[in-house]
């Protein structure tokens, strides 16, 4: 923590991507009253995935961070909680059954509720009002009472947290995580689809590891890895007011932790070296992430790098790389050189969304699967040409049967996309293109291990 840090120093930056509140001093009342709530986690569950995420620095474990672009108030049931739970934990199987690597699990969830926008306004038939800021800030219907920032809300956002992280323990640790119902997982929905198929062939292989085990007296009873899970949660740290008010002394270490969440990151608009956000993160004790676009340099990374973690401590900090499926290969050289090259200890992950987002004629955000695969081919081979490990993804996913992005293995057209177009901001995968995500960073994952070479990205697209 640098010495003139304060959970407040933010205060006198630049900052940007902040809504305009017409009352300021409501806003006050509302982040003195979060002040006195509880924090959502321990600072000794940070540190603990600080730990994990140490592994995947080293090269020994993998990072899966996934969920909502943005959580809302109209998705916010135990159903939806339950299958992106769900989903995130198939994804883990098959990435720790297919690579024979640990899994670190992050969801995007729990606070991912504020999002960075490209416009502040939004234009409609000649009316202008404020951009959709995500439901920590104002409402997505285009009117003029719904678009108008609201400081209650992020009360609101603190609630569903707290009950969203509940269920989420719960989940992890009573019972539905135990391996042995690693069958039971599978979606209904996702059923007789080939990505269920390959999923049933996975369960079925660990099922009779796990009987095998049995016979030899290790079962859930006497190994409790086998009937529980870690699972930390995760979003974009952008409305510091409210990180501020949930920023903690952790009375066993005396260090200061944002307690809104395990691991919060920066996002590509407000990672300026000079702002509020690099400053305040700079300051908790958490492990933090921050995005790296295409207008990244190496130079400009490594000053970032030793702003948010000047005593390299591996774990502390995840460089989540977000350029596109066709600069990956062109702008990721350079960073992961310069980085490694000055002995910097440093997770690299891929968000393989960012940077492929387009328009289709029928006016819908979306995404092609076959770009995301790509991107995170092309993230796996320049971490093999460098040497370094390709240490996680990053994505947007739902457990829910949307259909948001074009592609998959069944695949769905621009014109399939208004059969269940849901998402609040950016289109997410579905729970069988997530799998089918996963399939493929499994594969690549072990030809890491086995120092083989990984498949190139163009070849898997032309076999699609
Ligand atoms: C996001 O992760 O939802 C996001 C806005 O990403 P980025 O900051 O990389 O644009
Ligand atoms: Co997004």
């Amino acid at each position: 923590m640098p010495a003139t840090w304060t959970p407040q120093a933010w205060r006198a930056l630049p900052i940007k991507q902040q809504p305009t509140y017409d009352d300021p001093a409501h806003l006050a009342r509302v982040e003195a009253e979060l002040a006195g709530y509880p924090p959502l986690v321990f600072a000794g569950e940070a540190r603990r995935l600080k730990a994990h995420l140490a592994r995947v620095a080293e090269g020994k474990a993998f990072l899966l961070q996934g969920g909502d672009c943005a959580e809302s108030f109209a998705e916010f049931s135990p159903n939806n909680i339950r299958d992106t739970f769900r989903v995130l934990l198939q994804m883990a199987v098959v990435l720790t059954y297919g690579a024979g690597m640990p899994v670190v699990k992050v969801g995007r969830m729990a606070g991912q509720f504020a999002k960075p926008r490209s416009e502040d306004f939004e234009n409609r038939d000649g009316v202008a009002l404020p951009s959709y800021r995500g439901d920590m800030v104002n409402g997505i219907e285009f009117d003029a009472a719904a678009r108008k920032p609201d400081p209650d809300r992020l009360i609101r956002v603190y609630n569903q947290s707290a009950a969203t992280l509940n269920l989420l323990r719960a989940f992890a640790q009573g019972g539905f995580a135990d391996l042995n119902l690693v069958h039971k997982w599978n979606l209904a929905f996702v059923g007789g689809s080939e990505q269920a198929e390959r999923y049933r062939a996975t369960a079925e292989r660990i099922s009779d590891a796990l009987d095998f085990m049995a016979a030899c007296g290790v079962n859930s009873e006497t190994a409790p890895q086998l009937r529980q899970t870690d699972f930390f949660t995760s979003h974009e740290a952008l409305l510091l007011g409210y990180e501020q008010s949930l920023t903690r002394v952790d009375s066993t270490s005396g260090d200061w932790y944002a307690c809104s969440a395990h691991m919060l990151w920066i996002g590509d608009r407000t990672r300026q070296l000079d702002g509020a956000h690099v400053q305040f993160m700079s300051g908790i004790a958490n492990p933090i992430g921050v995005k790296a676009g295409p207008s990244m340099d190496p130079d400009e990374l490594l000053r970032l790098i030793d702003a948010l973690n000047p005593a390299n401590e591996p774990g502390r900090l995840t460089v989540i790389v977000r350029m596109g499926a066709d600069k990956v290969a062109d702008k990721l050289p350079a960073l992961v050189r310069k980085v490694e090259g000055e002995g910097r200890k440093v997770v690299w992950s891929c968000d393989p969304m960012h940077g492929n987002t387009m328009k289709t004629e029928t006016g819908y955000k979306t995404r092609s699967v076959d770009r995301v695969l790509a991107e995170v081919r092309n993230f796996f081979a320049v971490h093999q040409a460098e040497g370094s490990h390709a240490g996680g993804v990053h994505f947007e996913m739902t457990g829910q049967d949307v259909t948001e992005c074009v592609g998959g293995l069944r695949a769905i057209d621009q014109y399939g996309l208004a059969d269940r177009y849901h998402t609040h901001c950016d289109p997410r995968l579905n729970a069988e293109q997530s799998l089918e995500l996963a399939f493929q960073i499994a594969d690549a994952l072990r030809r890491e291990r086995l120092g083989l070479p990984q498949a190139p990205a163009a070849a898997a697209g032309a076999a699609r």
